[in-house]
């Protein structure tokens, strides 16, 4: 049987637990999940594209579960991994018209793919990776917002 392959794609800069959550739920889904992070050399990183990698691998191991990274459409990077699905998390109704947006733009681009909307355990649906990095650098807690892994490198960056 042909292999039910998915793409998780984004910045992660750094991963959080809103995106394990949903990683961790989808490997019990699909057959093959590669997190494909987007190289961007107009945009400004506080992880380097290494380090982000690294934080990924570190967090979570499964023999189903892939790190790479990619340049360009996000659809191209798929045909090379002969995957059809895109997985994409969705917080809240604020999300939604740049999902969308998105979605379309990329069953434009290859009919042939689909992207599927999971929702993020409840107690994750408020994290993002910005709001993280803007918690840590004055002070707040985050231990229950990202990895032991990810929040070390985050101190290690951003507390002086
Ligand atoms: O989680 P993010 O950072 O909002 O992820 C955005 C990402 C990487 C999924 C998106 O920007 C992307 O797919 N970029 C690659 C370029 C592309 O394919 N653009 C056309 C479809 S929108």
């Amino acid at each position: 049987m042909e292999k039910i392959k998915a793409v998780y794609a984004g910045s992660f800069d750094p991963i959080h637990n809103g995106h394990l959550d949903i990683i961790v739920r989808a490997l019990s889904i699909f057959d093959e999940i590669f997190v494909a992070i987007l190289i961007n050399e107009e945009k400004e990183y506080l992880f380097t594209l290494e380090e982000r990698v690294k934080l990924i691998k570190k967090t979570i191991k499964d023999p189903k579960l892939k790190v790479e990274t990619f340049s360009g459409l996000l659809v191209d990077f798929m045909k090379l991994k002969e995957a059809k699905i895109i997985l994409r998390g969705l917080r809240a109704v604020s999300d939604f018209e740049y999902e969308f947006q998105m979605a379309l733009m990329n069953k434009h681009l290859n009919p042939e793919v689909e992207t599927f909307f999971m929702i993020p355990s409840e107690e994750y649906t408020y994290i993002s990776s910005k709001l993280v990095k803007e918690v840590v650098k004055f002070g707040g807690k985050i231990s229950a917002l990202v990895p032991p892994c990810v929040e070390e490198a985050l101190r290690k960056k951003l507390v002086k």
